[in-house]
Parts: C-alpha cells; structure tokens; sequence
C-alpha cells in the first residue's frame, strides 16, 4: 500500500469548541431521552398515570431522540480519531449538528405541538393515516425533520469519504482490501479507525440514501393521499435504512476501544489479515441482514427472509469476534492500570457482545413467529445500545477530558457497577417480558405482565441516576477535553 503523505487535520480552537459542543448537547439528550424512556416504562409498570396518547407521543420522541444522538455520538467518536489520519472539516462536522437541531425543532412541533406519535420507524402508510390523532403538518414536520438529519449526516459521510480518498487513493485501498488480496507482507501503518470509518461511510451513505428517497415519498402520500406507493417496498426501504443507521452508531464508537485500549496497554492494535477480511465482510453484510425485521411479512420473497435469516448469524460475528478477540489479547498480561475510561470501553465491548446473542436468536424465522413484536425486541436493542454502545461512548468523551490520567474515585467505582448491573436487569426485564410474549409499544399493560415492567422501571431510574452522575463527571471536565489525547 502507498498512500500519499498523511495530512491530520489541524487543532483548531474551532475544532475542539466542535468536539465540546457535541459532547455537551449529545449529553443532554440522551438524559432527557432517558427520562421520556423511563416515563414509558413506568406507565408499563402502572407507576406514572400517563395518559396512553401521551405515551406514544414519548415513544416517538424517546426512539427517534435515542437513534438521532447515538447517530451523532457515533460519529463524534469516528471524527475525533479518524481526523488524526485524514484531513477532516470542522466546518461540516457543524454542519452536521446544526441541521440535526433544526431537525429536531421540527419534530419537537410535529409531537409536541401536532401530537404525531407514529413512532420513529414512521411505517407507511400510518404518517397519512393517523384516524384523527394528528395532521398532515405534524407528520410532515415530522419527516421533514428526519429527512434534514439525513441530509446533515451525509455531508458529514460525503467529507470523510473525500478525505480517505484524497488521502488512500479510492475506499478499496483504505477498507485495506488492496492488502487482504494481494500476495505481499501487510502494511500495518494502515489504522484500523480508517478501515472502520470506512466501512461506515460507504454502508451509512447507502442507508441515508434509502432513507431520503422514502421519506419523501412519505411526504408525497402525506399530502397526495391519492399517491400511493408499493406498501412492501417503503417497509424495506425503511428497515434498510434505519436497521443499517442504528447498526453503524456501533461501528464508528467501537472505534474508540481500537485507538484508546493501546494507550492503556502500550501495545499497538495493528491490521491483521482476519481484521480486515472481517471488517470486509460486514460491509456487505450489514446491507443484507435488514430483512430479519420482516420475517413476519408472508409476501416478502422467501429467498430474502432466507436471506435475513443466514445472514443475520453470521453478520455481527467476524467484527465482533476480531474486537473481543483483539481486545483480550491486547489487555493479557499488559499490566494496565484500570480506570473509569478503560471500565466503560471494555464493559462496552462486554455489552456489544452479549447484546447480539438475543438479536440472532430472534432473527431464526421458528423464533420470530412467538418473539415478533414482543418485548424481546426492545430487550436485544436495548442491550447493545444502553450497554455496548452508550458506554463506548462515556468512555471516549472521558478518555478525551483525561490528558493527565484519571483519578479514579469510590464515586466512579459505584456509578460504574450501578450502571451496568442495574443496566443489565432493565434489559433482561424486556426480554423476560418478551419471553412471556408481552408485546412490544403498548402503552397499558395487562395485569400478568405488570411485574416485569416494575422490576424494570426500578432498574431504569438507577440506570437514570448512574447517568446523570457520569453525564455531570464528563461535563465538569469537558473545559479540559482534547482532541490529541
Ligand atoms: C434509562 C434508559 C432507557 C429507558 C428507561 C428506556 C425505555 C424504553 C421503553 C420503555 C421503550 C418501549 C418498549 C416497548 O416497546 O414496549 C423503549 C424503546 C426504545 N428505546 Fe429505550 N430506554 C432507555 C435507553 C435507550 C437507549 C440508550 C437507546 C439508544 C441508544 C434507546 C433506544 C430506544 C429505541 C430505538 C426504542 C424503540 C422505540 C419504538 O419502538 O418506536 N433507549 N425504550
């Protein structure tokens, strides 16, 4: 491999308020988005009298909140490292989050104002068909809003994507694919935050791509009700972009673990023929596995829920496996010192992991005709989310405010198990639920299943309370943050 001469992007103070910025509003929203989550769980759980329109208007606001922010997280953390190889724009880096905001404004009025509450997926036809509930204004804005995130995105993804190829010649070369098939010794100066990145930019770009053309065909049947579309091709277009979308968060934070765990070890986390034969492999696969979401849907082509199926054992495996794998072998008799920064990547790696155990399970078509739609849904996302993403994430923002070593208090100690065990029962209460069958997105629950939605809701204000005390630990020190670190 020759590339050209590396160009870093420079250390601008723009660049670091960039950083600030995102770690400041990506903290707020995702407390504010747990405080709507824990609000549904409660009225599952009999605890808030939340009347039930309310609630789905907090279902929408919590899902697409959550995946928008995990969105921008995400990327926060591909950013911060892969500028250290290619020269990235602080300004579309902004340009990102400053449409994100306005999105949001607008789907803040489409539920708040407008009472939209056709949850994040926005599955057709329900946005022009809401019985009364809302009008066309608020779930246009609603789309509206989506669609300008997305636009916001792909710049950001259309930046690095010009950056590795001024800088790797073409997205061959810099996925390492150049190497994996060619017959000479590797180049291990090839860092695997560029292999990752670009993954994402090539799979994330398709999704967005995806996602901008239903969505407007969306806002065409909103307002042409005469309109109509193909009802199977926008739920394929739609899972196609929201299952790669919300797939591609982990992908860019697990970034963070590859560049932060060998500054604890002292071992560099090098390219490895499987490394880049795994990373090759789920940039096709993350694009076929969407059709496990429709298994349940008889006149989708067998051959694609086949598809969906075989695909999605195999799909998270290669990664998965080199990063554990990677990571164990990087941290084995390193001598490393623990602390919270290097607990919550690791524990991240932990959660990413055992998170996907329960995906597979319910992407075998036997299983999915008992869990579709139950609570084990919410139960496997919320797994690798809450706990293998989220604390990827916690991880980076407080390696990048630590320069100088992180004084570990009893404080962090006890947010940190807090965190992760009362983490890991709220999700085993959504997949207890959905081993019970309690479906999934309902606002009033049955009696029978009450219990687990209490036990949960308890969980879930510990999980509240944990992260608000690591969301004030990284924001009292974000003054110091770097983006050298
Ligand atoms: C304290 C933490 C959290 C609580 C209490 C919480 C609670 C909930 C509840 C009760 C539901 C609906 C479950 C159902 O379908 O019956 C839900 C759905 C969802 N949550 Fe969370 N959640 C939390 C954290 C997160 C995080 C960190 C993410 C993503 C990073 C996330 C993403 C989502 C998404 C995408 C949905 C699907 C919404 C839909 O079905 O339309 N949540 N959450």
């Amino acid at each position: 491999m020759s590339a050209t001469a590396a160009t870093p992007s420079p250390d601008t103070p723009a660049a670091k308020l960039a950083f600030q910025l995102y770690a400041a509003i990506g903290i707020a929203v995702y407390l504010l988005m747990m405080i709507a989550g824990v609000l549904f769980r409660a009225a599952q759980a009999n605890y808030a009298p939340v009347p039930a329109n309310f609630t789905y208007e907090l279902m929408t606001l919590h899902g697409a909140g959550m995946v928008g922010v995990s969105g921008l997280a995400g990327a926060a953390v591909m950013w911060y490292f892969l500028r250290r190889h290619v020269a990235l724009s602080t300004g579309m880096f902004l340009s990102m989050l400053g449409l994100s905001l306005v999105g949001v404004v607008m789907i803040l009025a489409a539920i708040g104002l407008g009472r939209f509450a056709g949850a994040w997926t926005f599955l057709y036809p329900l946005p022009a068909k809401s019985m009364g509930v809302w009008g066309p204004h608020a779930a246009a804005a609603f789309v509206g809003g989506l669609l300008l995130i997305g636009v916001g995105f792909l710049l950001f993804y259309l930046d690095c994507a010009l950056a590795l190829l001024r800088r790797y010649g073409s997205l061959w070369r810099a996925l390492g694919l150049d190497q994996l098939f060619g017959s000479g010794p590797l180049d291990t100066s090839l860092p695997p935050a560029v292999v990752a990145s670009t993954m994402v930019v090539i799979v994330n770009t398709l999704s967005i791509l995806a996602g901008a053309v239903v969505l407007v065909m969306t806002l065409v049947n909103i307002y042409l009700p005469e309109v109509t579309f193909d009802a199977l091709l926008m739920k394929n277009l739609i899972y196609f972009f929201g299952h790669v979308f919300i797939n591609a968060t982990i992908y860019m934070a697990v970034i963070g673990a590859y560049e932060i765990v060998p500054r604890y070890t002292g071992r560099p986390w090098l390219i490895s023929r499987p490394f880049l034969a795994s990373w090759a492999a789920v940039t096709l696969m993350v694009l076929a596995v969407y059709p496990h979401h429709l298994l349940m849907d008889f006149v989708l082509p067998k051959w694609m829920a086949t598809t969906g199926q075989v695909v999605s054992y195999l799909s998270g495996i290669p990664v998965l496996l080199v990063t554990a794998l990677g990571a164990l072998a990087n941290i084995h008799r390193s001598g490393l010192k623990w602390d919270l920064p290097l607990r919550l990547l690791v524990f991240g790696l932990f959660g990413w992991a055992a998170g996907v155990v329960p995906a597979i399970i319910d992407g075998v078509i036997r299983v999915n005709l008992v869990m579709h739609n139950t609570q084990w849904v919410p139960g496997h996302f919320h797994f690798y989310l809450l706990l293998g993403l989220l604390p990827l994430v916690l991880g980076t923002l407080f390696y990048a405010c630590t320069r100088s070593g992180w004084a570990e208090t009893a404080l962090d100690r006890a947010t940190f198990w807090i965190y992760g065990a009362a983490g890991a029962i709220f999700c085993a209460m959504f997949l207890a639920g959905g081993w019970q069958s309690v479906p999934r997105r309902f606002a009033v629950h049955d009696d029978a299943w009450v219990g687990v939605a209490q036990i949960g809701t308890l969980a879930a204000v510990l999980v509240l309370v944990a992260a608000v005390v690591l969301g004030v630990r990284v924001l009292s020190r974000l003054s110091r943050a770097s983006l050298s670190a």
